[in-house]
């Protein structure tokens, strides 16, 4: 305990020897703020971009890992040290796991992507210790980044006022239960599904713009698949959103992505990217 608290301070004091207006916070752990984690959001796309490590270097820490389709895998050969051309970006924020999730779609024919990217810091001095990504790309689950992005551009996906937050609780429990659905019998009809709601899986979409758009159409009747685990989650209660990384096991063992959004309390849109360990996914 001793150590990690010297080591805090002397974080901090690094942090904070160029800006004099911060606080100084001798018994606390610093802050994990919305700021900070955009910030280093919007370094990880800056180093998408590039195709290169150089703008999160002032980021990571030390010893942090990064994995890519469920599996640790170096940095500096996986997706993230190819440059993309990005068409879109969303970065949702968890200041309460000090976690972000960031959805990415590159629509170039050369180099097509859609990437979900969970990126989780230390609490102490809020260097990043995981960047955790399904990189889904061709042969993916119905992989058509230009098509996905068709769809996703007229989606709403504004901030919801605070008083109109639901609680993470709620919010996780509704994509708990949602995963569930392939391994328990009872989950289907303890989802809180809205209307309209939509699901966007890979470029497939539910939605026909109608406000009688159900997501309860074409969900897997057979429940005695084997679960969705190790789940990783990061909760934005301003979205009312909660992203799930996990092991798809029924699917060739796929990396997967599932990003639930909820109003009020309901269902309102599913995004879900699965990647097959490089192989053409099929059920
Ligand atoms: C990385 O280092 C931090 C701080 O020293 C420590 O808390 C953490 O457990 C380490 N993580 C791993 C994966 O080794
Ligand atoms: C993606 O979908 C569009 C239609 O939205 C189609 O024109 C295009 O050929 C598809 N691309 C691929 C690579 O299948
Ligand atoms: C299956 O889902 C139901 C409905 O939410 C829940 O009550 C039950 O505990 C779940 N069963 C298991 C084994 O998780
Ligand atoms: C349900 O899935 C399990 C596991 O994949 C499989 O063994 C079983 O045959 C399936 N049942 C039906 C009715 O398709």
């Amino acid at each position: 305990m001793a150590i990690s608290y010297i080591g805090t301070l002397l974080a901090f004091g690094a942090v904070v020897s160029t800006a004099l207006s911060v606080p100084t916070q001798l018994n606390s752990q610093i802050e994990c703020t919305r700021a900070a984690l955009i910030a280093a959001a919007d370094a990880y796309v800056a180093a998408q971009t590039a195709g290169k490590l150089d703008a999160l270097q002032t980021f990571l820490s030390k010893n942090w890992t990064y994995q890519e389709n469920n599996k640790v895998v170096d940095s500096t050969a996986g997706v993230l040290v190819k440059s993309l051309k990005l068409d879109h970006r969303r970065t949702n924020i968890d200041t309460g796991l000090c976690a972000s999730f960031t959805e990415l779609i590159a629509t170039d024919a050369a180099n097509p992507y859609v990437i979900g990217t969970q990126i989780h810091h230390n609490t102490d001095d809020l260097k990043i210790q995981l960047i955790d990504s399904v990189a889904s790309t061709t042969n993916s689950w119905a992989f058509n980044a230009s098509k996905t992005l068709s769809y996703l551009v007229k989606e709403k996906w504004d901030p919801i006022p605070e008083s109109k937050w639901d609680s993470r609780a709620v919010i996780q429990a509704a994509g708990n239960i949602y995963m569930d659905v392939w391994s328990n019998a009872s989950a289907q009809a303890a989802i809180p599904f809205g209307t309209p709601c939509a699901r966007l899986e890979g470029s497939a979409y539910t939605g026909k713009d109608s406000p009688t758009d159900s997501c309860a159409v074409g969900l897997p009747s057979n429940h005695s698949q084997k679960a969705n685990i190790n789940r990783r989650y990061v909760i934005d209660q301003s979205m009312g959103s909660v992203n799930i990384l996990c092991l798809w096991q029924h699917m060739m063992n796929a990396a997967d992505s599932h990003e639930f959004r909820l109003e009020g309390g309901k269902l309102r849109y599913v995004h879900t990217m699965t990647e097959c360990g490089g192989k053409a996914c099929k059920l």
